[in-house]
């Protein structure tokens, strides 16, 4: 393990510090690791809930890769963070394009990208807790699972932490060498959308359809009743409810 990890017990969001340390020049793959955020950020603006216990983190990195590659990122993220909690033994995690990592409808944890200049901010939770030590809402209460619900003796943060930045850095060295295709050949593997019936809610509106797998660029593709449509980015939601 070659980055270095600074920790934190609270901040507003890693995503902020991370920003500032990459503004003042930090290595690439610093990583700002926190117990809890004030102000955790999901995508799409969304929150981020980040009561004590869980794993906020974000990862600098300084990719030389062109600007529209950048996305892909956030599947490669997605398998790190899949293999960290399944070897520390949450055998049932699974992706969910584009970097969702879930079990069943729930979701374990999230990534959230932010670009600027030629960094891009990596930014990683987990959902360390027991369902039954934190306060959710009813909503929230429909969708969080965490690792303390699948293993038997919850890991501590830092050794979650260092495993996710362990399989981090793997494949992001794999993927900055021009091999993305064994990343995408490791979500195809795990990923819990495949021949699923979804809508696809991207940036040129609502596709459903049947998801046939992911593109070379990592985009989704959706087979609809109007052929098949290519979705670049955005979210997805199954058809038909859990049961
Ligand atoms: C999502 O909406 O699924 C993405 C959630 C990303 C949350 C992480 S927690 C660490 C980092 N700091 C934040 O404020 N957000 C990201």
């Amino acid at each position: 393990m070659t980055w270095p990890l600074e920790a934190f017990v609270e901040v507003d969001s890693t995503m902020s510090v991370g920003r500032q340390r990459a503004q003042t020049g930090a290595e690439e793959g610093t990583t700002v690791l926190a117990e809890r955020q004030t102000g955790g950020r999901g995508r799409r603006g969304r929150d981020w809930y980040s009561p004590d216990g869980g794993v906020y983190m974000t990862t600098v990195l300084r990719p030389t890769r062109a600007t529209e590659e950048l996305p892909q990122l956030a599947l490669v993220a997605a398998v790190a963070v899949r293999e960290a909690c399944a070897e520390l033994g949450a055998k049932a995690a699974r992706v969910k394009w584009p970097n969702d990592v879930v079990v069943g409808r729930k979701k374990l944890a999230g990534i959230l990208l932010e670009t600027f200049d030629s960094t891009v901010l990596v930014g990683i939770g987990v959902n360390r807790n027991e369902r039954g030590d934190v306060d959710l809402d009813r909503d929230l209460a429909l969708r969080f699972i965490g690792l303390g619900d699948l293993v038997q003796e919850t890991p501590d943060r830092e050794t979650l932490a260092r495993a996710i930045l362990n399989a981090l850095e793997l494949r992001y060295e794999s993927w900055l060498s021009g091999r993305f295709d064994q990343i995408l050949e490791e979500f195809a593997r795990f990923h819990v959308l495949s021949g699923q019936r979804v809508v696809a809610i991207g940036d040129d509106g609502a596709v459903e359809g049947k998801v046939a797998g992911l593109d070379g660029s990592g985009a989704l593709i959706v087979s609809t009743q109007n052929g098949k449509k290519r979705v670049r980015s955005g979210e997805v939601q199954f058809v038909r409810p859990a049961r």
